[in-house]
């Protein structure tokens, strides 16, 4: 089996007696890894990773300096425990210490130990709610860990939990070890109420951890972060990031909320060092109060260009835009593409579309036509004002065209 990326690849090389596809895993070989459409179109307005368009919010007057970067001790290992950045997560999401947080490289991080910790390869499973973000399926297969999909209930652009479809999968299989909720979704953009949440904390025949994924928490309209049923419920872990509404994506940084009892399990198991000293000296000023402050406003923005989007998009009904599906409550939005006569989705157009707009026009939005329910969608992170206009005037032009 060829492995993936490498197909033309024929350098003969010693000894002859080894063959790297007899050593990896099976699985590893047959992995179609993560695919983003940066892979395929690094330049132009970049609306296709649901990163933040304002920028990160710390705050210029506190002058971080590249010399304040040399003048930390780099040639130590970073502090393993980062208690300072933890207690500063756990005064802004209200939970009880920095005992009940860990930190990951990304929440991609924590996803993949998550599934280490939790499931024995091919033997334990997981449970994701489709559509819906593509890393649980790659950390699980890495892992050689089956995935049970139950999808969202997807009728008019809904976007939630079918509860009573996830009860009957674990009470027909008891190696489902965890549940993976993603609210906001991406792509859905859409927020699981906290009352679905606490029906499958609370079903007796589930005996594993429901991960609620809050990477989009920030941009939802109201406060139903799952981080307040933390300190209740010992079968919850919420992630968060530094990558969206803090506007750090560079720097890497994931954050598990959970009972002390999961967060050491997550502590013992991870590398010793896995976050990096410039990145946690850059999110402990991103977390100081006057940075949270910077932060709320350029999310604030962000919101206000996402209604403005939302309203310039009507017009363009008339080209066969649909109106956005899902419950628009992270930095992106998720728009259907007809066909010319706007009676249908069309992934066809859509494609065509997605394509001209990243080849041509210079604008990288996502295609997400292929996903459950999103027929015809093309998902468009929010941008700067600017940006979004341009999007707009080429959007326009390119659904006249095609
Ligand atoms: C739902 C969701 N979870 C997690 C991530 C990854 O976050 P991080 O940058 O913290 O690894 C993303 C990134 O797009 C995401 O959409």
């Amino acid at each position: 089996m060829p492995i993936h990326g490498l197909e033309n690849y024929s350098k003969a090389s010693k000894p002859a007696h080894f063959n790297i596809e007899n050593v990896i895993r099976p699985n590893i070989l047959a992995l179609l890894p993560y695919r983003c459409a940066r892979d395929d179109y690094q330049s132009g307005i970049l609306l296709d990773a649901n990163e933040n368009a304002m920028g990160h919010s710390i705050e210029a007057t506190q002058g971080i300096s590249v010399d304040q970067f040399v003048n930390l001790d780099l040639h130590r290992y970073p502090d393993p425990a980062q208690i300072e950045i933890k207690q500063r997560i756990a005064e802004l999401r209200r939970i009880p210490g920095p005992e009940y947080v860990f930190l990951g490289v990304g929440s991609d991080e924590v996803i993949d130990l998550l599934i280490r910790v939790s499931c024995t390869p091919s033997k334990d499973k997981i449970l994701i709610t489709p559509p819906t973000y593509g890393m649980y399926t790659v950390c699980a297969q890495v892992n050689d860990v089956p995935v049970v999909k139950v999808p969202l209930i997807t009728e008019g652009g809904a976007f939630q939990l079918n509860i009573p479809a996830i009860k009957e999968a674990v009470a027909r299989d008891s190696s489902i070890k965890l549940i993976f909720a993603c609210s906001p979704g991406n792509p859905t953009g859409t927020l699981i109420p906290l009352l679905d949440i606490k029906q499958i904390l609370e079903d007796p025949k589930f005996k594993g951890i429901v991960v609620v994924d809050e990477a989009y928490i920030d941009f939802a309209s109201k406060d139903d972060s799952t981080a307040q049923l933390v300190e209740e419920y010992s079968n919850i872990v919420v992630l968060q990031t530094l990558s969206k509404s803090f506007g750090l994506a560079a720097i890497r940084l994931g954050v598990a909320i959970a009972q002390p009892p999961l967060i050491q399990v997550l502590t013992n198991t991870k590398a010793p060092y896995n976050i990096a000293t410039p990145s946690s000296v850059l999110a402990l000023e991103a977390l100081s109060p006057s940075s949270i402050e910077s932060m709320r406003s350029k999310v604030a923005s962000l919101i206000s260009q996402r209604s403005s989007l939302i309203e310039s998009l009507k017009p363009l009904a008339q080209y066969g835009l649909g109106s956005p599906i899902g419950g628009n409550n992270a930095n992106f939005l998720l728009v259907p593409i007809l066909d010319r006569e706007a009676k249908k989705p069309d992934n066809t157009r859509s494609v065509k579309i997605y394509k001209e707009l990243a080849e041509k026009r210079g604008i990288v939005v996502r295609f997400r036509g292929d996903q459950l329910g999103c027929d015809g969608c093309i998902r468009i992170t929010v941008g700067a004002e600017e940006e979004n206009k341009e999007l707009l005037k080429q959007l326009e032009d390119v659904l006249k065209t095609f």
